[in-house]
């Protein structure tokens, strides 16, 4: 007599679990952060744009002339150095693929903290000749000191 009800019972539970893994799965595939920006998965980076291609690009009807795309991961910096032509209003677009890193450009306002998942923006005009070394300002593991990059304002 009781084999039937504990048959509904149990398929009546994994219904409300496959329902749950549901929800959740869908929640997760589109989480938005508390700041409102959107999740990147870290171990897909590469393949999501514009991450799937690092470095300088000019973009047109915007309220800057290029966008610089950085993706670091312990210990560097993608790409490596930069030439940034003179004059140039660019926005920085920078996201992590490991653990929490630092970008840092000494002696200007651009010092941003790039969290895996999420993407860090910062928009700068480069009005005079320069180089600017980029550092990781977060300890990051043993190669953290070595960790640097290059702007050079030509
Ligand atoms: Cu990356 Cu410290």
């Amino acid at each position: 007599k009781y084999e039937k009800l504990w048959l509904s019972v149990g398929t009546g539970s994994l219904i409300v679990f496959l329902v749950i893994l549901i929800i959740t799965g869908l929640h997760n595939g589109h989480t938005p952060a508390a700041s409102g920006r959107e999740y990147i998965n870290p171990d897909k980076v590469d393949q999501i744009e514009p991450f799937n291609k690092p470095g300088l690009h000019k973009v047109k009807g915007k309220n800057y002339d290029y966008e610089l795309v950085f993706v670091a991961s312990a210990f560097n910096y993608q790409p490596g150095n930069v030439e940034i032509p003179k004059g140039s209003t660019v926005k920085i677009i920078a996201t992590s693929k490991d653990t929490l890193h630092g970008f840092n450009l000494p002696g200007t306002n651009v010092n941003m903290m790039l969290e895996p998942g999420h993407i860090s923006e910062y928009v700068k005009k480069f009005d005079k000749k320069a180089e600017y070394l980029i550092i990781c300002n977060e300890y990051c593991g043993i190669g953290h000191a070595d960790m640097k990059s290059m702007i050079k304002v030509v």
